[in-house]
Protein backbone atom coordinates (compact mmCIF):
# COMPACT_ATOMS: atom_id res chain seq x y z
CA UNK A 1 0.00 0.00 0.00
CA UNK A 2 2.41 2.29 1.12
CA UNK A 3 5.18 1.68 -1.53
CA UNK A 4 1.97 1.87 -3.91
CA UNK A 5 1.42 5.41 -2.91
CA UNK A 6 5.09 5.99 -2.91
CA UNK A 7 4.85 5.42 -6.77
CA UNK A 8 1.75 7.61 -7.51
CA UNK A 9 3.60 10.77 -5.77
CA UNK A 10 7.03 9.90 -7.67
CA UNK A 11 4.99 9.79 -10.61
CA UNK A 12 2.59 13.12 -9.69
CA UNK A 13 6.36 14.87 -9.13
CA UNK A 14 8.00 13.40 -12.80
CA UNK A 15 4.66 15.19 -14.45
CA UNK A 16 5.46 18.67 -12.63
CA UNK A 17 9.16 18.46 -13.52
CA UNK A 18 8.46 17.29 -16.91
CA UNK A 19 5.65 20.52 -17.63
CA UNK A 20 8.13 23.20 -16.19
CA UNK A 21 10.71 21.83 -18.24
CA UNK A 22 8.82 21.88 -21.43
CA UNK A 23 7.19 25.31 -20.65
CA UNK A 24 10.72 26.74 -20.62
CA UNK A 25 11.81 24.85 -23.38
CA UNK A 26 8.43 25.80 -25.77
CA UNK A 27 9.23 29.55 -27.97
CA UNK A 28 5.24 29.25 -28.68
CA UNK A 29 4.48 29.63 -25.58
CA UNK A 30 6.56 33.46 -25.80
CA UNK A 31 6.94 34.03 -22.37
CA UNK A 32 9.48 36.07 -20.75
CA UNK A 33 11.17 35.31 -17.32
CA UNK A 34 10.54 37.94 -14.53
CA UNK A 35 13.71 37.22 -11.85
CA UNK A 36 13.20 39.90 -9.79
CA UNK A 37 9.84 39.16 -8.09
CA UNK A 38 9.96 35.24 -8.56
CA UNK A 39 11.63 32.80 -10.46
CA UNK A 40 8.81 30.99 -12.03
CA UNK A 41 7.08 34.52 -12.81
CA UNK A 42 5.88 34.49 -16.50
CA UNK A 43 3.84 36.96 -18.51
CA UNK A 44 2.47 36.30 -21.87
CA UNK A 45 2.91 39.18 -24.25
CA UNK A 46 0.99 37.72 -26.76
CA UNK A 47 -2.60 37.02 -26.00
CA UNK A 48 -4.77 38.59 -23.25
CA UNK A 49 -3.37 36.57 -20.00
CA UNK A 50 -1.10 38.16 -17.70
CA UNK A 51 0.10 36.65 -15.12
CA UNK A 52 2.42 38.83 -13.49
CA UNK A 53 3.95 42.03 -14.40
CA UNK A 54 6.91 42.85 -12.39
CA UNK A 55 5.90 46.32 -11.37
CA UNK A 56 2.04 47.22 -9.39
CA UNK A 57 2.08 51.61 -9.34
CA UNK A 58 2.16 53.78 -11.53
CA UNK A 59 2.85 57.42 -11.45
CA UNK A 60 2.75 59.31 -14.69
CA UNK A 61 4.19 63.01 -14.48
CA UNK A 62 3.00 65.17 -17.56
CA UNK A 63 -0.19 63.36 -18.18
CA UNK A 64 -2.36 64.71 -20.95
CA UNK A 65 -4.20 62.95 -25.04
CA UNK A 66 -0.73 61.60 -26.02
CA UNK A 67 1.92 59.14 -25.14
CA UNK A 68 0.79 58.99 -21.28
CA UNK A 69 -2.63 58.39 -22.41
CA UNK A 70 -1.60 55.26 -24.19
CA UNK A 71 0.89 54.24 -21.85
CA UNK A 72 -1.62 54.87 -19.05
CA UNK A 73 -3.52 52.42 -20.88
CA UNK A 74 -1.08 49.72 -21.17
CA UNK A 75 -0.18 49.81 -17.51
CA UNK A 76 -3.69 49.17 -16.88
CA UNK A 77 -4.06 46.06 -18.98
CA UNK A 78 -1.24 45.06 -16.99
CA UNK A 79 -3.07 45.09 -14.02
CA UNK A 80 -0.77 48.22 -12.58
CA UNK A 81 -2.45 50.80 -10.69
CA UNK A 82 -2.23 54.48 -12.52
CA UNK A 83 -1.34 57.96 -10.78
CA UNK A 84 -1.94 60.59 -13.25
CA UNK A 85 -0.16 64.36 -12.96
CA UNK A 86 -0.22 67.22 -14.42
CA UNK A 87 -1.05 71.21 -13.76
CA UNK A 88 -4.49 70.71 -14.58
CA UNK A 89 -6.38 67.46 -14.13
CA UNK A 90 -9.50 68.27 -15.68
CA UNK A 91 -9.09 66.75 -19.11
CA UNK A 92 -8.03 63.57 -17.52
CA UNK A 93 -11.32 63.16 -16.07
CA UNK A 94 -12.29 60.67 -19.12
CA UNK A 95 -8.88 58.34 -19.18
CA UNK A 96 -8.86 58.18 -15.65
CA UNK A 97 -12.77 56.88 -15.57
CA UNK A 98 -12.04 54.50 -18.04
CA UNK A 99 -8.83 52.77 -16.39
CA UNK A 100 -9.90 53.58 -12.98
CA UNK A 101 -6.68 55.84 -12.80
CA UNK A 102 -6.56 58.46 -10.30
CA UNK A 103 -5.81 62.46 -11.03
CA UNK A 104 -3.11 64.81 -9.28
CA UNK A 105 -2.49 68.11 -9.92
CA UNK A 106 0.70 69.57 -9.82
CA UNK A 107 3.75 71.88 -11.32
CA UNK A 108 6.36 69.10 -12.03
CA UNK A 109 8.70 72.58 -11.30
CA UNK A 110 8.11 73.15 -8.07
CA UNK A 111 10.02 71.30 -5.44
CA UNK A 112 7.27 71.15 -2.64
CA UNK A 113 4.40 70.88 -5.19
CA UNK A 114 6.70 67.30 -6.34
CA UNK A 115 7.37 66.48 -2.80
CA UNK A 116 3.51 66.75 -2.24
CA UNK A 117 2.84 65.14 -5.00
CA UNK A 118 4.57 62.08 -4.13
CA UNK A 119 3.22 61.91 -0.80
CA UNK A 120 -0.38 62.13 -1.78
CA UNK A 121 0.24 59.61 -4.03
CA UNK A 122 2.17 57.11 -1.00
CA UNK A 123 -1.54 58.23 0.49
CA UNK A 124 -4.24 57.04 -1.86
CA UNK A 125 -2.02 54.70 -4.20
CA UNK A 126 0.82 53.46 -2.60
CA UNK A 127 4.24 54.24 -3.29
CA UNK A 128 4.91 54.09 -7.05
CA UNK A 129 7.31 51.37 -8.48
CA UNK A 130 7.09 53.02 -11.75
CA UNK A 131 7.52 56.47 -12.55
CA UNK A 132 7.61 57.94 -15.70
CA UNK A 133 8.56 61.54 -16.40
CA UNK A 134 6.83 63.19 -19.69
CA UNK A 135 6.37 66.53 -19.68
CA UNK A 136 7.94 69.23 -21.76
CA UNK A 137 8.18 72.64 -23.11
CA UNK A 138 9.52 74.44 -25.72
CA UNK A 139 10.34 78.38 -26.93
CA UNK A 140 10.61 78.76 -30.44
CA UNK A 141 12.35 81.06 -31.72
CA UNK A 142 15.74 83.10 -33.04
CA UNK A 143 18.25 82.90 -29.91
CA UNK A 144 18.58 86.49 -30.26
CA UNK A 145 15.35 87.44 -29.97
CA UNK A 146 14.19 84.82 -27.13
CA UNK A 147 12.62 85.83 -24.04
CA UNK A 148 14.81 84.67 -21.28
CA UNK A 149 12.23 83.92 -18.31
CA UNK A 150 10.82 82.16 -20.83
CA UNK A 151 13.80 79.81 -21.97
CA UNK A 152 14.11 79.53 -18.12
CA UNK A 153 10.67 78.39 -17.80
CA UNK A 154 11.10 75.77 -21.04
CA UNK A 155 14.73 74.44 -19.43
CA UNK A 156 12.39 74.00 -15.79
CA UNK A 157 9.85 72.02 -17.12
CA UNK A 158 11.68 69.53 -19.44
CA UNK A 159 14.73 69.06 -17.35
CA UNK A 160 14.39 70.19 -13.37
CA UNK A 161 11.19 68.86 -13.28
CA UNK A 162 12.23 65.68 -14.55
CA UNK A 163 15.58 65.99 -11.76
CA UNK A 164 12.74 66.61 -8.53
CA UNK A 165 10.47 63.60 -9.88
CA UNK A 166 13.37 61.40 -10.35
CA UNK A 167 14.86 62.39 -6.69
CA UNK A 168 11.19 61.56 -5.11
CA UNK A 169 11.39 58.29 -6.87
CA UNK A 170 14.67 57.46 -5.83
CA UNK A 171 14.54 57.76 -2.31
CA UNK A 172 11.08 55.23 -2.14
CA UNK A 173 12.09 52.93 -5.03
CA UNK A 174 16.49 52.53 -3.56
CA UNK A 175 14.41 51.71 0.28
CA UNK A 176 13.09 48.63 -1.87
CA UNK A 177 15.91 47.78 -4.26
CA UNK A 178 13.29 47.61 -7.06
CA UNK A 179 11.48 49.84 -9.27
CA UNK A 180 11.70 51.88 -12.67
CA UNK A 181 12.14 55.39 -13.81
CA UNK A 182 11.49 56.38 -17.17
CA UNK A 183 12.11 59.59 -19.37
CA UNK A 184 10.50 61.12 -22.24
CA UNK A 185 13.11 62.48 -24.77
CA UNK A 186 12.64 63.48 -28.51
CA UNK A 187 14.52 64.12 -31.24
CA UNK A 188 16.27 67.50 -29.47
CA UNK A 189 17.70 65.26 -26.94
CA UNK A 190 20.56 64.48 -29.39
CA UNK A 191 19.72 66.81 -31.99
CA UNK A 192 19.82 70.58 -31.46
CA UNK A 193 17.73 72.17 -34.34
CA UNK A 194 18.23 76.05 -35.07
CA UNK A 195 15.55 78.06 -33.31
CA UNK A 196 15.03 75.27 -30.97
CA UNK A 197 17.57 76.05 -28.11
CA UNK A 198 15.39 76.08 -25.16
CA UNK A 199 14.20 72.70 -26.05
CA UNK A 200 17.27 71.50 -27.29
CA UNK A 201 18.88 72.52 -23.50
CA UNK A 202 15.91 70.67 -21.45
CA UNK A 203 15.90 67.81 -23.41
CA UNK A 204 19.96 66.82 -23.72
CA UNK A 205 19.85 67.76 -19.58
CA UNK A 206 17.25 65.52 -19.02
CA UNK A 207 19.04 62.96 -21.44
CA UNK A 208 22.05 63.72 -19.35
CA UNK A 209 19.94 63.26 -16.12
CA UNK A 210 18.76 59.23 -17.07
CA UNK A 211 22.52 58.68 -17.87
CA UNK A 212 23.03 59.90 -14.80
CA UNK A 213 20.41 58.31 -12.75
CA UNK A 214 20.86 55.31 -14.60
CA UNK A 215 24.59 54.40 -13.76
CA UNK A 216 24.10 55.40 -10.24
CA UNK A 217 20.26 53.81 -9.21
CA UNK A 218 21.00 50.33 -12.12
CA UNK A 219 23.27 48.77 -9.11
CA UNK A 220 20.52 49.18 -6.82
CA UNK A 221 18.06 47.45 -8.44
CA UNK A 222 16.08 50.59 -10.19
CA UNK A 223 15.88 50.18 -14.01
CA UNK A 224 16.37 53.93 -15.38
CA UNK A 225 15.43 54.32 -18.95
CA UNK A 226 15.55 57.07 -21.58
CA UNK A 227 13.70 57.04 -25.04
CA UNK A 228 14.02 59.03 -28.12
CA UNK A 229 11.37 59.98 -29.60
CA UNK A 230 12.90 60.63 -32.98
CA UNK A 231 9.36 62.14 -34.36
CA UNK A 232 6.17 63.78 -34.56
CA UNK A 233 3.85 61.67 -32.50
CA UNK A 234 -0.23 61.00 -34.45
CA UNK A 235 -2.90 62.29 -32.86
CA UNK A 236 -6.26 63.84 -33.97
CA UNK A 237 -4.75 66.66 -34.22
CA UNK A 238 -1.85 65.76 -35.65
CA UNK A 239 -2.66 62.82 -38.30
CA UNK A 240 -0.20 61.28 -40.73
CA UNK A 241 0.36 63.62 -43.86
CA UNK A 242 -1.78 62.76 -46.85
CA UNK A 243 1.98 62.38 -48.66
CA UNK A 244 3.83 60.59 -46.22
CA UNK A 245 1.84 58.06 -44.86
CA UNK A 246 3.07 56.07 -41.45
CA UNK A 247 5.42 59.01 -40.90
CA UNK A 248 4.39 59.70 -37.68
CA UNK A 249 5.01 57.52 -34.52
CA UNK A 250 1.32 56.30 -32.73
CA UNK A 251 1.73 56.89 -29.34
CA UNK A 252 0.22 53.09 -28.86
CA UNK A 253 3.36 51.37 -30.36
CA UNK A 254 5.44 54.06 -28.57
CA UNK A 255 3.66 52.88 -24.95
CA UNK A 256 3.99 49.04 -25.90
CA UNK A 257 8.14 49.59 -26.22
CA UNK A 258 7.96 51.36 -22.67
CA UNK A 259 6.27 48.68 -21.78
CA UNK A 260 8.67 46.04 -23.23
CA UNK A 261 11.53 48.02 -21.42
CA UNK A 262 9.92 47.63 -18.63
CA UNK A 263 10.31 43.55 -18.78
CA UNK A 264 13.63 43.76 -19.52
CA UNK A 265 15.38 40.79 -16.80
CA UNK A 266 18.20 42.53 -15.07
CA UNK A 267 20.82 40.85 -16.60
CA UNK A 268 20.16 42.79 -20.01
CA UNK A 269 18.87 46.49 -19.06
CA UNK A 270 17.98 48.78 -21.82
CA UNK A 271 19.60 52.49 -20.65
CA UNK A 272 18.28 54.17 -23.74
CA UNK A 273 16.30 53.03 -27.04
CA UNK A 274 15.14 55.15 -29.78
CA UNK A 275 12.10 54.90 -31.61
CA UNK A 276 11.14 56.07 -34.54
CA UNK A 277 8.52 55.56 -37.94
CA UNK A 278 9.84 52.81 -40.17
CA UNK A 279 10.14 55.18 -43.43
CA UNK A 280 12.36 57.90 -41.36
CA UNK A 281 15.62 58.14 -43.29
CA UNK A 282 16.65 59.94 -40.16
N1 LIG B 1 3.95 65.09 -29.38
C1 LIG B 1 5.02 64.89 -30.15
O1 LIG B 1 4.97 64.95 -31.39
C2 LIG B 1 6.34 64.50 -29.50
C3 LIG B 1 7.44 64.15 -30.29
C4 LIG B 1 8.63 63.78 -29.69
C5 LIG B 1 8.73 63.78 -28.30
N2 LIG B 1 7.67 64.14 -27.56
C6 LIG B 1 7.78 64.14 -26.10
O2 LIG B 1 6.83 63.27 -25.55
C7 LIG B 1 6.39 63.74 -24.30
C8 LIG B 1 4.88 63.72 -24.26
O3 LIG B 1 4.38 64.53 -25.28
P1 LIG B 1 2.84 64.45 -25.69
O4 LIG B 1 2.63 65.49 -26.72
O5 LIG B 1 2.46 63.04 -26.01
O6 LIG B 1 2.14 64.93 -24.35
P2 LIG B 1 1.05 64.24 -23.44
O7 LIG B 1 1.58 62.93 -22.98
O8 LIG B 1 -0.27 64.27 -24.12
O9 LIG B 1 0.92 65.26 -22.20
C9 LIG B 1 1.97 65.93 -21.59
C10 LIG B 1 1.38 66.68 -20.43
O10 LIG B 1 2.41 67.29 -19.66
C11 LIG B 1 1.77 68.22 -18.82
N3 LIG B 1 2.71 69.20 -18.32
C12 LIG B 1 3.33 70.20 -19.01
N4 LIG B 1 4.04 70.95 -18.18
C13 LIG B 1 3.89 70.42 -16.94
C14 LIG B 1 4.36 70.77 -15.65
N5 LIG B 1 5.15 71.83 -15.46
N6 LIG B 1 4.00 70.00 -14.60
C15 LIG B 1 3.18 68.94 -14.77
N7 LIG B 1 2.71 68.56 -15.96
C16 LIG B 1 3.06 69.30 -17.03
C17 LIG B 1 0.67 68.88 -19.69
O11 LIG B 1 -0.50 69.12 -18.92
P3 LIG B 1 -0.70 70.54 -18.14
O12 LIG B 1 -0.48 71.61 -19.17
O13 LIG B 1 -2.10 70.49 -17.61
O14 LIG B 1 0.31 70.57 -17.06
C18 LIG B 1 0.44 67.83 -20.79
O15 LIG B 1 -0.91 67.41 -20.83
C19 LIG B 1 7.03 65.10 -24.09
O16 LIG B 1 8.16 64.96 -23.26
C20 LIG B 1 7.46 65.50 -25.49
O17 LIG B 1 8.60 66.36 -25.51
C21 LIG B 1 6.47 64.49 -28.11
Amino acid sequence: MRSRLFVALAALLGTVVAQRIHRHLDPQRRTLRCPRLDPDAQVITEGTIVAQFPYSKALIVGAGSGISASLARRFAHHGVKVALAARSVDKLEALAAEIGAITFAADATDTSAVDALFRAVDARLGEPDVVVYNASARAHGPLAELDPKTVERAIATTAFGGFLVAQQAARRMLAHGHGAILFTGATASVKGFPRSAAFAMGKFALRGLAQSAARELGPGGIHVAHFVIDGGVRSTRRPDPAERPDSTLDPDDIAQSYISVLLQPRSAWSQEIELRPWVEPF
